[in-house]
């Protein structure tokens, strides 16, 4: 048994012409608009103020730049293998025919960090804002986690709220998202609608002043690390807002319902990609032009809802806009945690249909034709996580997981013009394999540039894998039939 044996594309490509037909209805813009769904969420609205007061200051804006370019390089490769092999399962399925099974369960189980713990991040951070929405009138022990305490004293407990939006959502899932496309164009507007508004309107406060030293300088208390002043700072900015460009490989699985894959791929990837770094930018100019970096750094100040406490304490006369940013922000939130849970079902799905998983996660309701025992099993993993732990600690899992699997797919990208140099390939990867190079280069600086312990615990978390690979999955694979 081969720990790089893999499943033929050519197979893989037959299967999904034989099974029953997705319908081909979306164009480039519907593209867009299904990146931008999954892309605008907790990344802006809670990493954003976090990045600058960890690291970045002022200088968020150009943490968000590199996080972009290396986003932009492995989504040239992304598009090239989504459009070639437009099937869905993502970077898994696509390592399965090119790097061999053993890569593929590595992505998987990366992914698994990137999907799973990125709907807990989100959870949290709906959380928070739903507590601002009500006036911070929810008991902090009970939308919180243990590993926090308040600025006067109160620990946390269990972070209530976020298991309950994850709870309604998993139910909605299993019911299945026929409408989810409409919802989703809908909370698309309002995101971007309100992220516009907040900019438009932002721009007039900000204080200039707020943005000098652009970066944190050397010698502030706190900040003595390398990766926390100056660019160091920002490139553990890149790493920690890098959460917020996440999701626009969610487009790479609707490739079986575009109607030109070929062409509207890449442009559904590049153009929601590009829409939303130019947003991002602005939005981080004015965040931390509007209120201080160190205010974002303070419990009892900005540390959470950061948008809301700059609009509520700097904008006078816009208290309005704070509630109606608050409201959005939640539905934004719902949108992307949905995006997440049924990306991570799929790819358990995919896993469980090539023996790598128990039966358990492909299983389908026989009503409503949904994986509903993996979405249960889901919630269960993802409302743990939620309940127990900080989202910064499981938004930089989120993100060091993501950026692994990038790596591994621009990798991929370059090893398959090699392996199967006539295959048809709708969409090229440009300057193969520079981009790729460079997709790797700057994706492996955000990782380094993380911090110590969400190294360790992401290291931990794939030799967890590959114990359950040897002892289960590859014993079980269907390619031993
Ligand atoms: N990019 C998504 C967000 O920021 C994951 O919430």
């Amino acid at each position: 048994m081969s720990l790089t044996r893999t499943k033929s594309v050519e197979g893989l490509l037959k299967q999904a012409a034989e099974s029953q037909g997705l319908k081909r209805t979306l164009d480039a813009k519907n593209l867009i608009a299904l990146g931008i769904g999954a892309i605008i969420g907790a990344g802006l609205f809670v990493r954003t103020a976090s990045a600058s007061a960890e690291a970045a200051g002022a200088a968020v804006t150009l943490s968000f730049i590199v996080a972009a370019i290396g986003c932009a390089f492995a989504g040239l490769c992304y598009a090239e293998f989504a459009a070639m092999i437009p099937i869905a399962g993502s970077a898994y399925t696509y390592a399965y025919c090119t790097m061999g099974e053993m890569t593929a369960w590595t992505i998987g189980w990366a992914l698994i960090l990137e999907y799973a713990l990125g709907a807990a991040t989100v959870a949290i951070a709906w959380s928070e804002y739903l507590n601002k929405l009500v006036g911070g009138t929810i008991p902090y022990e009970w939308c919180h986690s243990p590993l926090q305490v308040s600025p006067t004293g109160v620990h946390g407990i269990f972070n209530a709220p976020a298991l309950l939006i994850l709870l309604l959502l998993t139910l909605l899932l299993i019911k299945g998202t026929e409408e989810s496309a409409k919802i989703n164009a809908v909370i698309v507007f309002i995101k971007m609608a309100i992220v516009i508004l907040f900019i438009g309107l932002g721009w007039q406060f900000v204080n200039p002043a707020n943005h000098v030293p652009y970066m944190i300088p050397d010698g502030v208390v706190g900040h003595e690390d390398f990766f926390k002043h100056g660019w160091g700072g920002v490139l553990r900015g890149a790493g920690i807002v890098f959460f917020a460009f996440i999701g626009f490989d969610a487009v790479s699985t609707a490739a079986q319902e575009a109607k030109r894959p070929e062409r509207d791929m890449p442009i559904g990837i590049m153009g929601s990609l590009a829409v939303c770094t130019v947003l991002y930018i602005l939005f981080g100019h004015v965040l931390t032009g509007i209120a201080n970096w160190t205010d974002f750094a303070d419990p009892a100040k900005g540390k959470e809802a950061s948008v809301a406490y700059a609009i509520q304490n700097f904008m006078p006369g816009y208290g309005w806009l704070a509630t109606l940013v608050t409201v959005a922000i939640l539905a934004g939130f719902s949108s992307v945690i949905l995006v997440m849970l049924l990306g991570q079902s799929r790819v358990f799905f995919s896993m469980a249909n090539d023996g790598l998983l128990p039966k358990v996660f492909s299983e389908l309701h026989p009503k409503f034709r949904t994986p509903y025992k993996s979405n249960m099993i889901l919630f269960v993993f993802v409302g743990l996580i939620a309940v127990l732990l900080p989202g910064d600690i499981t938004g930089d899992l989120t993100s060091i997981g993501t950026l692994f699997a990038f790596v591994l797919v621009s990798v991929g990208v370059w090893m398959m013009r090699k392996t199967h140099p006539n295959m048809a390939r709708p969409f090229r990867t440009p300057l193969v394999p520079l981009v790729p190079i460079l997709a790797v280069v700057v994706c492996s600086f955000m990782i380094i540039g993380l911090d110590r312990t969400t190294q360790v615990t992401a290291l931990i978390w794939m030799l967890i894998g590959f114990v359950v690979y040897f002892g289960y999955s590859r014993v079980h694979s269907k390619l031993n039939a």
